[in-house]
């Protein structure tokens, strides 16, 4: 594990709590910067955090405790913005909720950055570049054009949340010399995702993993979207989670620069994903698993205004310019995510 040298740097990680917040931490704790892991829920650290570490946890709402926040941004080094609603589930049943958190509140960490002088991280989606629309290229950082459907399909608001967030981010670096990297994340999966359901209803709508894992469990079908046509490429979160180490020890080579963490080699159609992880939980379990997949229409399963990204292949090469190289291939991801899932089977409703 590398280490930094530089005992003095305090790294703020606002949204520690979460699926990607957790593996940060976990890495951090490997360092000697000091860390202050900061989410309105924190109980995805504890299977993480040893006894002793150079982690402090701090549970706190954003939205409701200003000053403590301004404290927090005040006394750190480094500040990581991982707030975000990122669940498309959310973005249609609560668009406004999504651009106040994603956009609003997250400008107002930005806004503190700026005021004292700290390097910000930014996590930013891979959904900012929208529509492949048969283009089959990857998206770059720097030249690939950003493109959006309607305003009626309201899925969008996040990714123009998330882009209106970028530009102001932007302008800020230009303007008043903000030091930033905002990072584009494409499509991480590993332990801790998201919840398993046994009623989408019940607690809303997770990712497509832990809707098949969730139907695997089940033994239910697995619910393909529009027949699940659309493409996505995946990267284990822990060579998600190598990457970010990497930009932030390299930081200054990329102030002020996008970055995509993805891996275009881990592309499947959302069927062809299906079909794999009905293999792999056969596998795993020695099961035979009989249910199969059920399509359905994305109005009934997500609601009106429900529109859907095609293809995201990520440019890689930033990344890799810092001799990162994924470590899990598909099956890898998906096999390790299986095994957490099967070892952790704890539904939200049981
Ligand atoms: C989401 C977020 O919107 C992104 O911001 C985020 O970066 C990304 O996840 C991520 O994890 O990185 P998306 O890939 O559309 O984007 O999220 P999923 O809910 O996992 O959907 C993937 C595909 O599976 C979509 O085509 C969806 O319609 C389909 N799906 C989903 C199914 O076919 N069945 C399901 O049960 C759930």
């Amino acid at each position: 594990m590398r280490e930094n040298n530089n005992t003095s740097e305090t790294i703020a990680v606002f949204g520690a709590g979460g699926f990607i917040g957790s593996h940060m931490i976990e890495a951090l704790t490997a360092t000697n910067y000091k860390v202050l892991a900061i989410d309105v829920d924190l109980k995805k650290l504890a299977e993480v955090l040893p006894d002793s570490t150079n982690v402090t946890t701090i549970e706190l709402d954003i939205t409701k405790d200003r000053e403590k926040v301004e404290e927090l941004i005040k006394d750190s080094d480094i500040v990581v913005d991982l707030i975000a609603y990122a669940n498309p589930s959310i973005y249609i049943t609560d668009p406004i909720g999504t651009v106040t958190l994603d956009l609003f509140e997250n400008l107002w960490i930005t806004e503190l950055c700026v005021k004292y002088k700290k390097f910000l991280f930014q996590y930013s989606t891979c959904e900012v570049y929208g529509l492949d629309n048969g283009r089959n290229q990857p998206f770059n950082e720097e030249e690939s054009l950003l493109v959006v459907g309607p305003i009626n399909e309201h899925r969008w608001i996040y990714s123009c949340a998330k882009q209106m967030l970028e530009r102001i981010v932007h302008a800020y670096g230009i303007k008043e010399g903000l030091d930033y990297i905002v990072i584009r994340p494409f499509n991480f999966v590993g332990p801790r995702i998201d919840y398993l359901i046994d009623d989408k209803d019940e607690e809303g709508n997770p990712r497509v993993f832990s809707h098949f894992m969730s139907a695997l469990l089940l033994n239910k079908p697995l619910p393909l979207v529009d027949g699940g046509i659309n493409l996505r490429s995946y990267t284990h979160i822990e060579d998600a989670t190598d990457a970010f180490m990497r930009i932030l020890e390299n930081r200054q080579q990329f102030n002020r620069e996008i970055i995509n963490i993805g891996t275009p080699e881990n592309e499947t159609s959302i069927r062809g994903l299906a079909e794999l992880m009905i293999e792999l939980y056969n596998e795993e379990t020695g099961a035979n698993f009989s249910a199969g997949t059920v399509d359905i229409p994305s109005e009934e399963f997500y609601g009106e205004g429900y529109a859907d990204c095609d293809r995201r292949i990520p440019d890689n090469s930033k990344i890799a310019s810092l001799g990162w190289k994924e470590k899990y291939n598909l099956e890898e991801i998906f096999r390790d995510a299986i095994r957490y899932y099967i070892k952790n089977n704890e539904f939200v409703t049981q």
